[in-house]
């Protein structure tokens, strides 16, 4: 038997589609009837008419497809994969920060559990951060759990007070150092910096381009440049490649830019939750209610 083929026949005999992440491994991305970002993903996902989703990325990711799709059954092929930043606050965490903040919103970055969203007024990816931020009407914003995004934001939304949630990031993008950047782009002067805005301050202060994975590759594909260093995680830039063989693209840390959460899912576990239909997302009606509201609120601006 050959298992992608077999993919291919029980996605059409149950009315499955397999949605992916830019940082899976590219036979997974390759396997994906949509590819997308996060927040592409959690659009898409409301979209399609098909019975079964089966999320490929890391388990908030298919927590928002549940949210946002509560007809459809949302299958994880790795239900263990975690996501570190939204580890990093609890729905306490959030509690805390709004007694001491009373007359603030809470923006809450996408890559966060439903609990914490629960807690939460609006949900915002890295995509649309910025535009997020400027529709709230108080005059300050909570925001979590991201201190990088939040404070590449905050930089460009001078008109309002920001309190961040001390601790709150990525520890992959957040480790990436500018020493290792300045490095690569010695290499290749001519070079244009991607940065993704969960890395720390040093590294978007390098950049040439600072936006979502989406964002990153559509820039790419604009551009008269030949030549890229890719400040986020290693599927983006292994994307990249396939997509546009004639340009160069440069990683300026292979090993900090792995997300192992991101890449637990093989073809093998993909075809096995496919046929067991296995890793439901289960959410409990009242906390699904609370935690879809702040990401309805959000595709509506
Ligand atoms: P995007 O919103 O750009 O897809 O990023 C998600 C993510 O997990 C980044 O680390
Ligand atoms: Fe989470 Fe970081 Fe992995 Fe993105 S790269 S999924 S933020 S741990």
């Amino acid at each position: 038997m050959d298992i992608k083929t077999e993919i291919q026949r029980l996605k059409k005999e149950k009315n499955a589609v397999i949605l992916a992440h830019y940082y899976q491994p590219m036979e997974i991305q390759e396997l994906a009837d949509i590819v997308g970002d996060s927040l592409e993903l959690a659009r898409k996902s409301k979209n399609t008419d098909a019975g079964i989703l089966v999320f490929c990325g890391v388990n908030f990711m298919g927590e928002s497809a549940a949210l946002l799709c509560p007809d459809k059954r949302v299958l994880l092929p790795a239900p263990e994969a975690g996501c570190y930043m939204a580890d990093t606050i609890t729905p306490e965490d959030v509690r805390r920060l709004k007694t001491a903040n009373p007359d603030s919103t809470v923006v809450c970055y996408i890559n966060s559990t439903a609990a914490v969203k629960a807690e939460c007024d609006v949900c915002c990816t890295s995509s649309n951060a910025l535009k997020v931020a400027k529709s709230v009407d108080t005059d300050s914003i909570i925001f979590v759990p991201d201190k990088n995004l939040g404070a590449y934001v905050a930089s460009m939304v001078p008109e309002k007070k920001f309190i961040f949630h001390e601790g709150g990031c990525c520890k992959i993008h957040d480790k990436l150092s500018a020493e290792s950047v300045l490095k690569e782009k010695a290499l290749h002067p001519n070079a244009d910096i991607l940065v993704h805005p969960e890395c720390n301050g040093k590294v978007c202060a390098l950049a040439d381009f600072l936006g979502s994975t989406a964002q990153i590759i559509t820039y790419c594909e604009n551009s008269d440049k030949n030549e890229f260093i890719i400040c986020t995680e290693l599927g983006v830039t292994e994307r990249m490649r396939a997509l546009m063989p004639d340009k160069r693209f440069y990683i300026p840390d292979t090993k900090q830019l792995y997300c192992d959460m991101m890449k637990k899912i093989s073809v093998e576990m993909l075809y096995n939750c496919l046929k067991n239909e296995t890793g439901e997302v289960v959410i409990e009606e009242g906390l699904r209610e609370a935690a879809l509201k702040p990401i309805e609120r959000m595709l509506g601006i």
